[in-house]
């Protein structure tokens, strides 16, 4: 039962509890007017001290659709924050006032310190370079939902393997499942932590490969995650410059690819897509962003009214 749970980590819920949202997510996306009045009465935090498009604005979208309402801030200078105030201190309050939280913000580990300091469930939206688990769902739901199942799969990761969080929540998260190979293409200055290797991909047997080289592997892929190179983690902006475009998927590149490769990003893209791309039927990256309201809606309904609607 979620009821009442903090979502940190990826691997916070078991496989079947996430199967559990996937199922409630289609149920939701196929009939919306079922669910429009069962969060009546919530109320969602959303506290985001870093940009956000999607995240911020689905978690919004998918409590209204529900019935319930927000309040929040996306831009922490208008919070109490820029006085001095403690994060801790920060949660507590807004704990007061809402019945759910998430926040996105740029420290590593500051979700997991605000869960300690909340009565009611924290939702990760990103700890700096560290996690994002609902993009996890999100992407996880897309694949389900596409393939039918979320087994045997080559999947590769492009891009910043280094920074990108939702990078390192969607490997721990695939190397529960079956039969999932991952290969990882990216500069040698952005490859995937070593703390993952030893964590989640050695413990669980994962095969793995690491190369700097997409156009040589991309014809093994059954799906392609791209990321964006993250600027912001960057402690030096020439070597963001020199690295930002190190790969561009374009639909020559795309030639040797599967007939049903699926090309996921979180989004937002950079340059790493090449627009005429969207055209291919491989390019799934927007309809994944619709998952990501349907799954949280399944998220929001679960943690705040347990299993009466899954
Ligand atoms: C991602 C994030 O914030 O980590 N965006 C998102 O939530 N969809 C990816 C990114 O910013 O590159």
């Amino acid at each position: 039962m979620l009821k009442g749970r903090h979502l940190i980590e990826p691997t916070d819920f078991s496989t079947e509890e996430m199967e559990k949202l996937f199922v409630l997510a289609g149920k939701i996306e196929e009939k919306p007017e079922d669910y429009r009045e069962i969060c009546r009465g919530n109320v969602l935090a959303t506290l985001f001290f870093e940009p956000s498009t999607r995240t911020r604005l689905s978690f919004e979208a998918a409590m209204l659709r529900l019935g319930g309402s927000n309040l929040g801030f996306a831009e922490p200078g208008s919070s109490s924050s820029v006085k001095g105030e403690s994060l801790a201190d920060t949660i507590r309050t807004v704990a007061c006032y809402a019945d759910a939280i998430v926040m996105r913000n740029p420290k590593e580990g500051s979700a997991l310190l605000a869960s300690r300091s909340s009565v009611v469930p924290v939702i990760n939206a990103g700890d700096g370079g560290h996690h994002h688990p609902t993009q996890t769902l999100t992407d996880l739901l897309t694949i389900r939902q596409m393939r039918g199942k979320i087994e045997k799969l080559t999947v590769g990761f492009c891009g910043d393997l280094k920074f990108g969080r939702t990078v390192h929540s969607l490997v721990e998260a695939l190397s529960r499942y079956s039969g999932i190979n991952f290969v990882f293409i990216s500069p040698k200055e952005l490859t995937i932590p070593d703390y993952l290797k030893s964590q989640a991909l050695l413990k669980s047997n994962v095969n793995f490969t690491e190369t700097a080289d997409l156009e040589n592997v991309i014809g093994d892929l059954d799906i392609l995650y791209m990321t964006r190179v993250q600027r912001e983690r960057f402690f030096n902006e020439e070597e963001y410059i020199r690295l930002k475009d190190s790969y561009i998927v374009n639909p020559a590149k795309l030639k040797n690819a599967k007939k049903d490769m699926m090309i996921l990003h979180p989004l937002p893209r950079v340059n790493e897509i090449d627009t005429e791309v969207d055209k291919d039927p491989r390019a799934i990256y927007f309809r994944q962003a619709k998952y990501g309201m349907y799954v949280r809606m399944a998220l929001l309904s679960s943690i705040l009214l347990g299993d009466k609607y899954a």
